[in-house]
């Protein structure tokens, strides 16, 4: 006797185009036309053609009209918590003052600190909220935020619970991540060691009992830290059993790169001045390259990351906002594809690759998240266009129709 079993669906989404962004599927973008996804309890039960849809029960049924589901988007390098604004900072550097000399004049990263020292959690919360708004319009599911504008252990606690708090109240996963060597503080201005002493035996044991942050990332750089310096971070947070990340030759060849894969980063992010070594080390440990077009164009540096040698050897290039008040203050994911293309030469199917399914991979998130795949978490955007390059196209200004995080639907 042959047993036909019923499919029990929460949610059918049927008649869409399915940007599945799955490399097993051959085609560009992974693309199943004219398909249908199944969700039951929180995750994608069936995902194929509507003509192979077996006998089914739905909840709820969804015709999308034809039009294009991609996975939810996975901005995966953020400083989303952060106090006050860098205006007068970027007037100062369309004078013709750089990056770093406003870093060494004690302005920079610091100027944050201290507005954020200064403001309360509850408005952090708000400014913060006000800037996810923009990006879940856009089809963001997963964000990661750092901390690094406190830079004194009650501060960087109280950014990351603001990132936690954000996750409860605002229909978004959150990752959070431990940015103390971002900077230098004031007070530790002329001993940098004692900084990262209080980074690796106060602030990561205290934040990890707390359990306060997924990663621990760090800004390697003349106006940041050393290789030396990072390498003593990394070795505290593998202690507490925490991947790291780190900011590395954004502004200069550092090694950090090459640093990172040492220790098996999640990933290593900005990397305009890597070499070629740098890249193969990355290569070795599967480190993920996030690249950070915002900060590349509103700094006006002019080295692009070499993205001929991460697809040479086969290092995985997530993208990301960067969203933050010194380098970066854009809450578009999609304008930051569409730069990806102009600026960096990324296809449109390698930027949406970049803030899906990569962005998910630089997360620890792989197998979780970032592709539509039966057993993943029901995350996705639908988009009323009908080609899936249109993401990259239009200049950051379109809002999907229909967001689902964990299976609940958002319209
Ligand atoms: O990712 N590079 C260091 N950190 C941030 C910028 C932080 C700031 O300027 O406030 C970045 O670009
Ligand atoms: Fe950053």
């Amino acid at each position: 006797m042959i047993m036909i079993m019923t499919l029990q669906f929460d949610t059918l989404f049927k008649n869409a185009n399915l940007a599945t962004m799955d490399p097993a599927i051959d085609a560009p973008y992974g693309a199943i036309k004219k398909g249908a996804l199944g969700v039951t309890d929180g995750r994608i039960s069936w995902i194929g053609k509507i003509d192979d849809l077996p006998e089914y029960k739905a909840k709820d049924v969804r015709d999308c009209g034809g039009h294009w589901m991609t996975p939810g988007l996975v901005d995966c390098h953020t400083h989303l918590v952060f106090g006050g604004n860098r205006a007068r900072e970027f007037e100062q550097r369309m004078q013709g003052v750089s990056y770093e000399q406003i870093a060494k004049a004690g302005g920079g990263i610091v100027s944050t600190v201290k507005a954020t020292r200064e403001t309360d959690a509850s408005v952090l919360l708000v400014s913060a909220s006000l800037r996810l708004i923009d990006m879940t319009a856009q089809g963001v599911t997963t964000v990661e935020i750092k901390s690094g504008y406190g830079l004194d252990l009650e501060t960087e606690i109280k950014m990351l619970e603001v990132a936690k708090t954000l996750e409860e109240e605002e229909n978004i996963r959150v990752k959070t991540t431990f940015l103390g060597a971002h900077a230098l503080p004031p007070e530790y201005k002329n001993d940098p060691d004692s900084y990262v002493d209080l980074v690796c035996e106060v602030m990561i044991p205290r934040i990890t009992e707390l359990n306060l942050a997924d990663a621990v990332d760090g800004f390697c750089e003349n106006i940041g830290f050393s290789t030396l310096q990072i390498r003593r971070v990394f070795e505290a947070a593998k202690k507490h059993n925490l991947p790291v990340k780190l900011h590395a030759e954004q502004l200069s060849k550092q090694g950090g790169a090459k640093l990172a894969a040492e220790f098996a980063a999640l990933s290593a992010d900005h990397l305009e001045y890597i070499d070629e070594e740098g890249v193969q080390a990355m290569a070795k440990t599967g480190t993920i390259a996030v690249l950070l077009p915002g900060a590349f164009y509103f700094l006006k540096e002019t080295q692009k990351p070499p993205i001929d040698l991460f697809r040479k050897y086969g290092v995985p290039m997530a993208l990301a906002t960067d969203c933050n008040p010194g380098s970066s203050p854009i809450t578009s994911p999609l304008l930051i594809l569409n730069m990806a293309c102009t600026l960096f030469g990324f296809t449109p199917e390698e930027a949406l690759a970049g803030m899906t399914r990569e962005g998910a991979k630089a997360l620890g998130l792989g197998a979780e998240i970032g592709t539509l795949k039966v057993g993943k978490s029901a995350d996705l955007a639908i988009w009323d266009f009908e080609h899936p390059s249109e993401l990259s196209y239009w200049l950051g200004n379109y809002s999907c129709s229909i967001r689902m995080l964990k299976g609940k639907m958002y319209e």
